[in-house]
């Protein structure tokens, strides 16, 4: 959602302020702003719209002061305005506040204290933190923003500075993410790893219910009773450069084409010829695997596609019943969770709000939880009884692309562990499943690099304004990814289906204007029946794009357009089928003219419910 950057230094920080904020614009880009203190006065500017364009007009480089804050906003409350746009402040403008989450008890606050006398000059539920801070302000401003903390129902991350104490900076979160940097001299607070890792690589990851104060030489963390917590330094392995665009024109496609890369480095040392590594990763969760008797999957958008995979592999190689659930609705129900099952929630970021409550809905009741997650020191990582990273490095672009493909590897990892200590599957073919994930990171980039293909197809659809996705058994959720990446980055209406469900209503929607994307791969469980649905569909006059085998010739003479993908096994033909689909709904995007780095209304983690 919103992104926050916070820096307190010796030198100027407006420029590194910037750079931050630029670095997190993926989590909201309606508005911009930016607050330093300069001569024991707080100097800020911030307008709606996007940080480039804000920033040529305002330039935000210009402003004075070594100690400052800067937000990119994704509005919850209050329009997209300049009034709106963080920084927030107190009547007198002493304090200055930006804020992710949402403040769900702000209008009761804001009545309260507008009787009291105060006056706001926005909309928003964060500008009541301001006010609220501002009514200790006999305190120092560590114990004004702990007591304000107090009265808060809801979410947030928050920085605030104050000319009272111009050399503190204090930051504080509660179920929204936030991250302290540890510099030569200088301290930093983020929303997220990538936007301070040009500056340092050591950060302390703040829990829900801690405030932190940072000067130049140290930080200090306490709770909100105001009692000193030590913590850890955490050294990140990430580079900065993987947070960089590296030449590609966006993250999108550079992420998409960094596939063969992440995928290795998801396999890293998890597997040996003959056997799948993960005892150690696997252990608080899963001490013993023949005692699981159930598994249920909680995610959200396009890692939920990857839970559906995973339902798949769990149930065909490893054999354990397996379910996969929305987390926005898991939560919500009163799910039955019988002794023996083990509870697996995926996210790329890891601070996915309803995924958080799924996973504290199952520990409630029991379940040990295994998370797959691609940030390291997340919420979600932290509060799993085990952890299997993705280590598919930062994925800058809201739609999510490597993360996904890093997911379905360790899925799969984790399938074939499970087969393999639950006796499942014989040696022979355990080596074989290995051989075989060992052919993807080749594959992938046998497809990346044969991507004109694509980017001539997208050149005859991107004017269309309607698309169908299809696809059967391990394929269908490719079909609803498929639909989901050219929905959030072209804004094109596309919907993916079973591919035999289409009989039961789609096909009314199929005429000679209707694209289906049709994911064909050849097997001998589905393949043909897949091929009936491909007919169906042009007796109607669609036009079909088949995903499909190499080397199936006659498969040309069926559809309209091929794109071939290297041959598999079937269990893993999602991780190929993917591949050509981002690509596709990205050149799409791109050809229409639309930035698939920020597609509207969108925001890469999504922190609130
Ligand atoms: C789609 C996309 C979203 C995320 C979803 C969950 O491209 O990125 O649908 O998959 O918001 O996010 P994580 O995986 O961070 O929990």
């Amino acid at each position: 959602m919103c992104g926050i950057v916070g820096i307190i230094s010796e030198k100027e920080v407006s420029p590194l302020l910037l750079d931050a904020i630029r670095r997190l614009e993926y989590r909201g880009y309606d508005s911009v702003g930016m607050v330093c203190i300069h001569q024991n006065k707080l100097s800020a500017r911030k307008d709606a719209g996007k940080i480039a364009e804000v920033d040529a007009k305002l330039d935000f480089s210009s402003l004075k002061g070594a100690i400052g804050l800067a937000h990119s906003r994704w509005a919850t409350h209050g329009g997209v305005t300049r009034a709106n746009a963080h920084p927030h402040y107190d009547c007198k403008q002493n304090i200055a506040l930006v804020h992710n989450g949402i403040v769900e008890n702000y209008d009761e606050l804001k009545k309260e204290l507008q009787q009291r006398g105060h006056s706001f000059s926005s909309d928003t539920d964060t500008e009541v933190i301001a006010h609220l801070i501002e009514e200790n302000e006999a305190d120092d401003i560590l114990d004004a923003t702990r007591k304000a903390l107090h009265r808060l129902e809801g979410s947030y991350a928050i920085g605030v500075i104050s000319t009272k104490n111009a050399d503190e900076l204090i930051a504080a979160r509660k179920e929204s993410p936030l991250v302290i940097g540890i510099g030569d001299r200088e301290n930093f607070i983020a929303s997220d790893i990538p936007a301070i890792l040009p500056f340092t690589k050591k950060v302390i990851f703040l829990e829900n219910g801690e405030i932190a104060r940072l000067t130049r030489e140290k930080v200090e963390v306490f709770g909100l009773d105001g009692i000193p917590k030590k913590k850890t330094i955490v050294a990140i392995d990430w580079d900065a450069k993987q947070a960089e665009k590296q030449g590609y024109p966006h993250f999108m496609l550079k992420e998409i084409f960094e596939q063969p890369f992440s995928i290795s480095e998801t396999i890293g040392e998890r597997m040996s010829e003959q056997d799948i590594l993960l005892d150690k990763e696997i252990q608080g969760a899963v001490p013993n695997p023949m005692e699981i008797k159930r598994l249920i999957i909680v995610a959200c958008g396009t890692s939920w596609h990857a839970g559906l995979i995973g339902e798949f592999m769990l149930e065909e190689l490893a054999k354990i019943p397996t379910e996969v659930e929305y987390a926005s609705e898991f939560r919500y129900r009163d799910p039955i969770i019988p002794d023996g099952t083990a509870v697996i929630a995926i996210s790329q970021s890891g601070e996915t709000a309803d995924t958080i409550a799924a996973l504290r809905e199952a520990k409630k009741k029991g379940a040990k939880v295994i998370a797959v997650v691609n940030v390291e020191g997340s919420t979600i990582a932290r509060e799993s009884d085990s952890v299997l990273f993705t280590h598919a490095g930062p994925e800058i672009g809201v739609a999510s692309t490597k993360a996904f493909t890093s997911q379905l590897t360790m899925l799969y990892l984790l399938t074939v562990y499970l087969a393999e200590h639950r006796g499942i599957l014989p040696q022979d073919q355990i080596r074989n499943r290995i051989r075989d994930l060992r052919k993807i990171p080749h594959q992938v980039q046998e497809i990346v690099e044969n991507q004109e293909s694509i980017k001539e197809l997208a050149e005859l659809f991107f004017r269309h304004t309607n698309a169908l996705y299809l696809g059967r058994g391990i394929n269908y959720p490719i079909a609803l990814e498929g639909a989901l990446k050219l929905k959030e980055v072209s804004y094109l209406h596309a919907e993916g289906y079973p591919a035999a469900e289409m009989k039961h209503g789609p096909i009314a929607l199929i005429d000679e204007k209707m694209p289906v994307v049709v994911i064909a791969t050849k097997d001998t469980r589905t393949y043909t029946k897949v091929l009936s649905n491909i007919a169906e569909v042009k007796a109607r006059g669609g036009i079909v794009i088949a995903i499909a085998s190499a080397g199936d010739n006659e498969i040309k003479e069926k559809v309209d357009h091929v794109l071939y993908i290297p041959e598999n096994s079937y269990i893993l033909t999602p991780l190929l089928a993917a591949v050509p689909l981002q690509l596709f709904a990205y050149y799409v995007a791109v050809l229409d003219g639309k930035d698939p780095d920020k597609p509207v209304n969108l925001a890469k983690s999504v922190t609130v419910e």
